[in-house]
């Protein structure tokens, strides 16, 4: 198992940090795939007949109008929602869908748009359940190795919460709360990571502190998808994007151009 300075370990910078969006390794394949993938609520094509692909290693901004797909399609890839038709590839592992009980065997983690904290259970109880949601026993074998101990300990470092870990998380200011869902995703030792939104409503310096635990997963050539709807973030910290509009695939390709895309331009960011 990696050690947690390894997962870690990332240059300190200062406020205004750009990605290297260079990673480690060119990698120059796909991590996920998705073809033909449909989902409708109640009549609504939440997801239409979509055909993408998630290179492996990028930190890709996932964007579009409200309403249209981007967290129904993260709900999709972790299990959270089973698809109507289509097909999904997970390192080449072909699935017409994915259950949430494998995401810790696809190393991957996800944060949620709405949160999905505990109120009434600690930061660290907070921080131990993805963990421990897999398999009890499992977890509380993991739980007492030094490894654990180890990587809880950092993760309470970067998310600012080592003196709040005794306090339940209904007790934490919004930002804190913000960071805590995060620290939870740190907590797995995953290779994909999704973000729903995790800026919104955020102080800028506090913006700025999770821009920093992005960039290091990114130096770790961790695969990331980010959710958000402020672009210069999306310029900042990506390397790929993905549009969606109605469910369907606008564009795709590096921020630069996609965000220059004339559809795009008119259909999403209105100018
Ligand atoms: N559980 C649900 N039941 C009914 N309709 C849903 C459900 N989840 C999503 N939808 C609908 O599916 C469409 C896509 O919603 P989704 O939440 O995926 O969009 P989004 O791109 O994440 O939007 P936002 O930027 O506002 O978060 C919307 O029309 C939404 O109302
Ligand atoms: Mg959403």
């Amino acid at each position: 198992m990696k050690k947690i300075k390894d997962i870690f370990k990332f240059k300190k910078q200062s406020a205004g940090l750009v990605c290297d969006v260079n990673p480690p390794s060119a990698y120059g394949s796909d991590i996920i795939t998705v073809k033909n993938l449909t989902k409708q609520f109640m009549g609504i094509k939440a997801i239409d007949d979509l055909t993408v692909n998630f290179p492996q290693a990028k930190t890709i901004g996932l964007i579009g109008a409200n309403g249209s797909g981007k967290t129904t399609l993260v709900n999709i890839l972790t299990g959270m929602l089973f698809p109507d038709s289509g097909e999904i590839t997970v390192r080449d592992k072909k699935r017409t869908h994915i259950k949430s009980s494998e995401l810790r065997k696809y190393r991957i983690a996800r944060t949620f748009q709405d949160g999905r904290l505990i109120e009434q259970m600690s930061v660290i109880d907070n921080l131990l359940l993805p963990v421990a949601e897999n398999n009890l026993i499992e977890s509380l074998k993991e739980v007492s190795t030094k490894d654990y101990q180890d990587r809880l300990e950092k993760v309470l470092e970067i998310t600012s919460l080592t003196e709040h870990k005794n306090k339940n998380a209904e007790e934490l200011s919004y930002g804190l709360r913000k960071l805590l869902e995060i620290g939870r995703v740190l907590m797995q030792d995953a290779d994909i990571y999704f973000f729903d939104e995790p800026f919104s409503g955020l102080f800028p310096e506090i913006v700025e502190q999770v821009c920093e635990i992005i960039c290091g997963l990114q130096s770790q050539g961790k695969t990331i998808v980010i959710i958000e709807h402020n672009m210069s973030l999306i310029k900042r910290l990506c390397n790929y994007t993905i549009v969606l509009n109605h469910g369907k695939l606008l564009a795709e390709g590096i921020p630069e151009e996609v965000l220059q895309n004339k559809a795009v331009r008119e259909s999403y960011l209105g100018i």
